[in-house]
């Protein structure tokens, strides 16, 4: 399969830009430019190179990448690298907003039967003053003489806006020209191609040997779950441990599905254990560590009784990949639990079968292979559960009130379609009770707390704008059906300064 490489010089463009190449259906890998030397790049026999870059540090590039005789295309302050590279020279400006790109040239290839380009802004505030020789401008705007050049002789292209961006109109159909025009990429990257591949090569790899996996019910270990069921049916276990703080219904739904799955799946009650490990725990951090800490010994102990593991399965997928390695705290925090494992269970290898994937692919995948839409369009849930959505201590009774309480607000906004700009929404329990109650029917009643937020990567959130009439019909349903929860009120809080969850 053809492969482009996105060399990353720093800033947050990489990630956008492998999954817009992506959605143009050609394979991309993002890798930092720094730890990528020439071998490594020969090795990884790339259909063409991408150069992104972003804000106003970037690292000199190696010259000989521009020499490889590979197409590559600089973006941004990629572009800017390749002229500094081969000699031309970069001062120092304003940056731009909301320009039309003027001067197209007509015959390049990059911009060959375009309609025009309008870029949102650019990042930079530097700018082109000399191209270096064998390079043309392909495209100015009013104040800049230089906003693009090529050199077709050598492959060579570079755009000082970044066409993967929303805000640069047309700047996607230009980057499907570099990649199929230029590099000669084909249609490859689609999701038959990758379930087969997946499929073969998870096959391939685990032959006639057992594999064991962590099933959590989320999107990702479930995907990665079915797949390893096409590729190895019954000799791969999913094991579900039920910690008791899942939202309602959620247990069975995962049972139900994986029942009738091709694969040892084993359902462990540990509701109970969970229960009382957390008694008295008011602490969100320590709450935590106990569930960790828990789920770590129930799957120690389920596995023993299974017996030897050959490969321990994960749901990682491409961003956890790539974030493990920075330190994205966000990306981290998630599943932590599942993550652990691999420290605490015997077994030969690990394996992953979706640690190319991005999240949106992930889904994709898992429509493919007719995995129900609840279960693949789900929102994330934390590992510990309803457990961080109760403040204070944990009790069945206030598990039971959150779970009837959440139900009603999830599934109000699924009816009303309202979910679907929504990335994450849920209730929290408070530990605040109230003592007056008109109708006389909560008294001591809890104050329940409504939270949506709309985010692209959970890093930052913007509390979500449901209509006031929906809002107020989840508050009287949940009055009248939950007699335990006293008051309803809504989190209007942006992340930051607040976090998404409220512990
Ligand atoms: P915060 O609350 O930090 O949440 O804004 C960001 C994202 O992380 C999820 N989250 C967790 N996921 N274990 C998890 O698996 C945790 O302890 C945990 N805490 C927060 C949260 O739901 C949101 O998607």
């Amino acid at each position: 399969m053809q492969k482009m490489l996105v060399l990353d010089l720093g800033g947050s463009y990489g990630q956008m830009l492998a999954r817009r190449v992506r959605e143009c259906h050609v394979f991309s890998d993002v890798h930092p430019a720094d730890k990528m030397d020439m071998d490594k790049i020969r090795a990884f026999a790339p259909a063409g190179i991408l150069l992104v870059g972003g804000g106003q540090e970037r690292a000199a590039i190696d010259p000989q990448i521009l020499s490889l005789g590979v197409p590559v295309l600089g973006i941004g302050s990629g572009c800017l690298a390749m002229v500094e590279a081969l000699g031309g020279s970069v001062a120092r400006g304003q940056k731009l907003c909301g320009r039309t790109l003027t001067n197209l040239s007509e015959d390049a290839v990059l911009f060959a039967g375009m309609p025009p380009i309008t870029i949102g802004w650019m990042d930079q505030e530097e700018y082109i003053t000399a191209l270096p020789e064998g390079f043309v401008a392909t495209a100015s705007t009013k104040e800049h003489p230089i906003v693009a050049f090529s050199d077709p002789g050598r492959q060579l292209y570079g755009t000082m806006f970044h066409p993967e961006a929303g805000h640069t109109e047309g700047g996607l159909r230009m980057l499907e020209r570099f990649l199929k025009e230029i590099c000669g990429a084909a249609d490859e990257w689609t999701m038959d191609n990758i379930l087969r591949m997946a499929v073969d090569q998870a096959r391939e790899r685990i032959g006639d040997r057992k594999v064991l996996m962590a099933l959590s019910g989320g999107v990702d270990s479930s995907v990665a779950a079915a797949l390893l069921s096409r590729a190895v049916g019954s000799q791969l276990t999913c094991l579900f441990v039920d910690h008791g703080m899942l939202r309602k219904g959620e247990g069975d739904e995962v049972e139900g599905i994986f029942t009738r799955i091709d694969t040892h799946f084993i359902r462990v009650n540990a509701v109970e254990r969970f229960q009382q490990a957390l008694e008295g725990v008011t602490d969100p951090e320590q709450k935590r560590r106990v569930i960790a800490d828990e789920f770590v010994k129930v799957f120690q102990e389920e596995a023993r009784k299974l017996g030897g593991v050959d490969f321990l399965a994960q749901g990682n997928i491409y961003p956890d990949i790539l974030e493990a390695g920075q330190g994205y705290a966000d990306v981290i925090k998630s599943h932590q639990e599942m993550r652990d494992l691999p420290d605490h269970i015997e077994f030969k290898e690990l394996i992953e079968p979706l640690r190319y994937l991005f999240k949106d692919e992930v889904r994709a995948l898992g429509r493919t292979m007719g995995l129900p839409e609840f279960l693949v369009a789900r929102q994330p849930f934390p590992g510990p559960g309803l457990a961080i959505r109760i403040m204070g201590t944990i009790t069945p009774e206030k598990l039971e009130l959150l779970r009837d309480a959440d139900h009603i607000f999830t599934s109000e906004l699924e009816k009303a379609h309202v979910n679907q700009h929504i990335a994450q929404y849920f209730a929290v329990l408070t530990d605040t009770q109230l003592y007056g109650s008109l109708d006389g029917r909560h008294p001591g009643g809890y104050t329940l707390a409504l939270r949506s937020v709309t985010t692209d990567d959970f890093a930052t959130a913007k509390w979500a704008r449901i209509p006031y009439e929906l809002l107020d019909k989840i508050s009287g349903q949940i009055m009248r059906e939950v007699p335990g929860i006293s008051r309803v009120v809504y989190d209007i809080t942006n992340k930051p300064p607040a976090t998404i969850e409220w512990e």
